[in-house]
């Protein structure tokens, strides 16, 4: 039983530690930290994971309201994503210091939102309307606001110019757009992106080990998953099969990473990066470092250099990347890559077939293999989420 245990750990870590690091100019959780008044919708950012989206952009107003403000919107029961709807409307991107908010040309303005920003927003109704009303009071409202401001300015809370101003309002800005229910994200079928987009191969190891619940189980907190295309997946399929049941399993889940990473975060990342293969154990690093070059971005797991050449979905928290090589941990390719290095770092042969499927020679053993494989596989994830529920 100690593969299970020890996978266990790795689910219990990424799931609940946070297994990437990055630096940014600003944290938004510590700004409002300060602040007792503002612990709810911090909290809020947090689940929403609008925090993160806040601390990487810059030019940007963050609208908090307090606990009390923040009551009334979780008295309606909104589900997470749409609460993320409307927390977003709340974040502006562009500065507004409150002199700036005070002095506004006109007296008016119509200012785009995180909520505009995502798409989600059906036509402008991202945008908000902040007016100076009379009695020199700062209103904010959805567009379409028959005159009437559902909120206003109370204090400024912190001003980093030009990069961040967190501010109070004194309700949330009522928007029905925001507020409509938005499908969950985990309602995405992995398994059917990757199959339609030209991962199949790849869709089809991660159906027979069983393994996709794991991925879809953490895709609400965030996951990114690169695919490699099928004729890398054909080729490298006598190496896989090769592997151990665990191997195997680990070697899928080294292509996941438990957060999201959209291009822009991957392309400003240069360093290493966990997996969900990732334990804590010291021989079970499974991480690879992320190296950019020009547009491109490389991933080095130490045996071979993948790039990614297409996206198939990036809408946060979800991401899935085209890759053009399978990523092979140094965990498990160890010994091999010791010997003989070439092998492992040059193209893989095409002699698997090509991007249409053409059916390798193994084909059938592969598949029995990968049956019994599945009903073990099976057995471990419910091990496994049992683990969890007494975790
Ligand atoms: C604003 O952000 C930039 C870029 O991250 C950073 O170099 C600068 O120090 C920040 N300004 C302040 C006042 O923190
Ligand atoms: C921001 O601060 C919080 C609380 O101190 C911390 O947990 C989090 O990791 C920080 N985020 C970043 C991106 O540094
Ligand atoms: C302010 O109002 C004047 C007159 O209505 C208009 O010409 C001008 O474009 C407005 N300025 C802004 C920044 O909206
Ligand atoms: C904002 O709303 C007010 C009140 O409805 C309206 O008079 C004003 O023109 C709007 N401002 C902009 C820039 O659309
Ligand atoms: C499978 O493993 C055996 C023993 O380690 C090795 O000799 C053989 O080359 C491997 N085959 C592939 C395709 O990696
Ligand atoms: C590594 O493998 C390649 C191809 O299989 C072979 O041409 C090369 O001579 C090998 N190199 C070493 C150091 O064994």
């Amino acid at each position: 039983m100690q593969h299970s245990s020890s996978f266990s750990l790795s689910l219990f870590y990424l799931l609940f530690l946070s297994t990437t690091t990055t630096s940014y100019a600003h944290n938004i959780t510590q700004i409002l930290a300060k602040h007792r008044e503002f612990s709810t919708f911090n909290r809020y950012l947090t689940l929403t994971h609008l925090a993160s989206e806040i601390n990487r952009r810059q030019t940007i107003t963050v609208c908090a309201v307090d606990n009390a403000a923040m009551d009334d919107l979780l008295d309606k029961h909104l589900s997470i994503y749409t609460l993320k709807n409307v927390l977003s409307l709340h974040v502006f991107a562009d500065y507004f210091s409150s002199k700036k908010l005070h002095k506004i040309t006109n007296g008016t303005t119509l200012t785009a939102t995180l909520f505009q920003a995502t798409g989600e927003a059906p036509g402008t109704t991202g945008y908000i309307n902040i007016t100076n009303t009379k009695g020199k009071k700062v209103g904010f409202t959805t567009e379409d606001n028959n005159g009437h401001f559902s909120a206003s300015f109370v204090k400024s809370v912190q001003e980093i110019p030009y990069n961040i101003s967190v501010i109070q309002i004194s309700n949330i800005i009522q928007s029905s757009e925001a507020e409509a229910p938005v499908s969950a994200p985990s309602e995405i079928d992995i398994i059917d992106l990757m199959t339609n987009k030209g991962c199949k191969e790849f869709a089809k190891l991660l159906e027979n080990s069983k393994i996709t619940k794991t991925f879809t189980d953490i895709m609400e907190n965030g996951l990114t998953v690169f695919c490699p295309i099928d004729k890398v997946v054909n080729s490298f399929l006598p190496k896989y099969k090769n592997l151990t049941k665990n191997g195997q399993t680990s070697l899928l889940l080294y292509h996941g990473i438990p957060d999201y990473h959209s291009l822009g975060m991957l392309r400003s990342k240069n360093g290493f990066i966990n997996t969900m293969a990732t334990t804590k154990g010291k021989n079970n690093k499974y991480d690879f470092s992320v190296k950019n070059d020009g547009d491109n971005v490389k991933l080095d797991t130490n045996i071979v250099t993948a790039k990614i050449t297409g996206t198939l979905l990036d809408e946060e928290p979800l991401a899935v990347y085209k890759i053009d090589k399978v990523l092979q941990p140094s965990e498990l390719f160890k010994a091999q890559s010791i010997i003989n290095n070439s092998e492992d770092t040059a193209p893989e042969p095409s002699s698997g077939g090509d991007d249409d499927g053409d059916v390798p020679a193994d084909a059938t053993a592969d598949k029995n293999g990968a049956m019994i494989m599945s009903a073990n596989g099976w057995l471990m994830t419910f091990i496994l989420s049992i683990g969890l529920v007494f975790v």
